[in-house]
């Protein structure tokens, strides 16, 4: 009876320590792009604007994406923060590629470093089509 009880109300008691947002990491989200026939095939910047749960705050956080769509509706979605220091990168139609103003970083096409700093390839969004609206996973 009362020994069933105790371990009832620890359970609780871990349940809260457990879930307690508090205790960091960022859920998960499932955003929504709107129409994927909204997008052309080139590399437009798209600004995206979240609000993210953050502990027991909201806060919002301004998206920067590249979201070229084939004409057969198939999207791909890149970041446009270069991985080296965070600036916005920009698409340069007359070389093709992806350039960092702030140190000169380069990526081609497909994201991968071409030159300069970056470390690592511009990071790809998990992205996927349901009914026409383009939705990306952000975890
Ligand atoms: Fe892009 Fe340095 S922030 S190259």
């Amino acid at each position: 009876g009362t020994a069933g009880a105790w371990t009832a109300v620890f359970a609780g008691l871990s349940g809260v320590f457990v879930l307690n947002p508090l205790r960091g990491g960022r859920a998960a989200q499932t955003i929504n792009l709107g129409s994927v026939w909204s997008y052309g095939e080139g590399f437009q910047l798209v600004k995206h604007e979240l609000t993210l749960q953050d502990g027991w705050q909201k806060k919002t956080e301004l998206l920067k994406l590249f979201v070229p769509v084939d004409a057969e509706g198939n999207p791909e979605v890149f970041s446009a923060t270069c991985t080296h220091l965070g600036c916005s990168v920009n698409w340069d139609e007359e070389d093709g590629e992806f350039l960092c103003p702030c140190h000169r970083g380069r990526y081609a096409a497909d994201g991968t470093v071409l030159g300069g700093p970056p470390p690592a390839s511009l990071p790809r969004m998990s992205e996927r089509v349901e009914n026409e609206e383009l939705l990306i996973e952000l975890s």
